[in-house]
């Protein structure tokens, strides 16, 4: 990416929207709320969003605007032979991570998407042992894998984010258009009440220390903070954006598209009879289900609604790991003094062979764990529970007590001023700590 700056001010919460609206909103926020109990994990997980992650967002696009750098170098820049500096590296290696795992999962996307387009998908009787074999085999999910790794790469090392600025402009609507449309098919489909009840009747006896932690880990994947992309991306802002409103529009934005994904899938889950809590899948098992039920009879429009939707949502995917994958290209290019395109190779190929050992945990090597967990699980704990949180608690932590208030104050130049600074201060810092200890005393 030029150090230049985003064309408009729609332009720049486009852009950190693209980043924050992906798999994390309609795989990952459905998986997470079918494991964790339902309504009583949305409102924990509601609270995380504004509380927590939230200020986080502020946070980063003030670093990053005030820096004009990348996530290490912002904190070399605003305090410069600090140790803030870890927190930045930290950032750097739950990028790898994330995006290693991520990719496995945009593989499935894409492997959905062909599956749809050429006439496949739709004629399986039974989807989830569709699933189930897919995942499960050493090598297709690997195909794919590699192919969406190499879409991020090229889009990345030719750095035709104008292009992508351009597309999510219409794309992102479009895919929530399509999302509206399905929420209406899934709550109209047989038993869909049972699905609503789920999500709209708290129970709040099943709120226990390991949901908590998880929906402050869905709360900071799901807006892409906590390790450095937005402050990235913020660099890029210029100075007429206006940093509080638009990261709220994000937020705003985001858990939109979230909740009408719960909408989509949980109506459907038990309408057909999967179990909520059965993990990873449960999207990709219901979803073809319902593109079933809202087109029977109608095969052609079956065919072009439910490629759309795949292609959409590829293209969300797309938007996100291109995020990811940005910060450690433009960090590697920075620091070692390598060409843009040499070190979104390098970062193409360790995130691959991560990615690889994450797929096969599906099947090949199922039983290979460490501590207790496989290895996509492993990166996704890591990342999601605590990395990300980690950072966010180190960013906070810094804009609030470390940078100097007058450079803060200028940045954000709202009202709200005094507000976020207790949020910075005290609020999202103790908050994150108390959730962690709370929840990882007892894992
Ligand atoms: N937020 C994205 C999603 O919901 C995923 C994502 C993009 C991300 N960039 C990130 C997650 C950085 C963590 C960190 O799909």
């Amino acid at each position: 990416m030029e150090r230049g700056n985003f064309g408009s001010k729609v332009g720049a919460v486009l852009a950190s929207a693209g980043s924050a609206v992906g798999l994390g909103n309609i795989w990952r926020f459905p998986t997470e709320c079918g494991s964790n109990g339902g309504a009583a994990f949305i409102l924990v997980y509601l609270a995380c969003v504004f509380l927590l992650a939230m200020p986080v967002m502020v946070a980063e696009f003030v670093m990053g605007r005030a820096s004009r750098s990348n996530t290490v170098g912002s904190y070399a820049v605003l305090a410069p032979g600090k140790p803030w500096i870890v927190s930045g590296f930290m950032g750097v290696l739950a990028g790898f991570l994330v995006l290693s795992y991520y990719s496995v999962v945009a593989g499935w996307t894409l492997d959905y998407t062909y599956e749809t387009l050429s006439c496949g998908l739709m004629a399986e009787s039974d989807f989830g042992k569709y699933f189930a074999d897919f995942v499960s085999n050493p090598w297709r999910p690997v195909v794919f894998l590699l192919l969406f790794l190499l879409l991020t790469h090229f889009v990345v090392a030719v750095g035709v984010e104008k292009g992508i600025e351009r597309y999510s402009k219409i794309m992102m609507p479009m895919l929530l258009l399509i999302m509206v449309v399905l929420v209406g098919v899934s709550i109209t489909m047989p038993n869909a009440a049972e699905g609503i009840r789920f999500l709209l009747r708290p129970d709040f006896s099943k709120v226990t220390r390991d949901v908590i932690l998880s929906a402050m880990g869905q709360a900071f994947f799901t807006l892409s903070v906590g390790i450095g992309t937005l402050a990235t991306y913020a660099s890029y802002f210029s100075k007429e954006t206006r940093l509080f409103q638009s990261a709220m529009s994000v937020c705003v934005i985001d858990t939109l598209v979230a909740i009408s994904a719960g909408f989509i899938i949980f109506p459907a889950v038990f309408s057909v009879g999967v179990n909520a809590d059965s993990g990873p899948g449960l999207v990709f098992i219901t979803l073809p289900y319902v593109f079933r039920e809202a087109f029977a009879g109608m095969p052609l429009l079956m065919y072009v609604f439910s490629g759309l939707f795949y292609v959409l949502l590829l293209l969300a995917a797309l938007t996100s790991s291109i995020s990811m994958h940005e910060i450690c290209t433009a960090y590697i290019h920075e620091t070692f003094k390598l060409s843009r395109k040499m070190a979104a190779t390098i970062v193409t190929s360790i995130c691959f062979c991560l990615g690889v050992a994450c797929s096969l945990s599906f099947g090949l090597w199922k039983d290979v764990t460490v501590m207790g967990m496989g290895f996509f699980s492993l990166f996704d704990f890591l990342t999601a529970k605590f990395l990300m949180p980690l950072g966010g608690l180190l960013i906070c932590t810094f804009v609030g007590w470390d940078m100097r208030h007058k450079l803060v104050a200028e940045e954000l130049n709202t009202k709200a001023l005094p507000l976020l600074m207790i949020l910075f201060r005290w609020v999202a810092p103790m908050g994150i700590g108390l959730v962690f200890i709370y929840g990882l005393v007892s894992a």
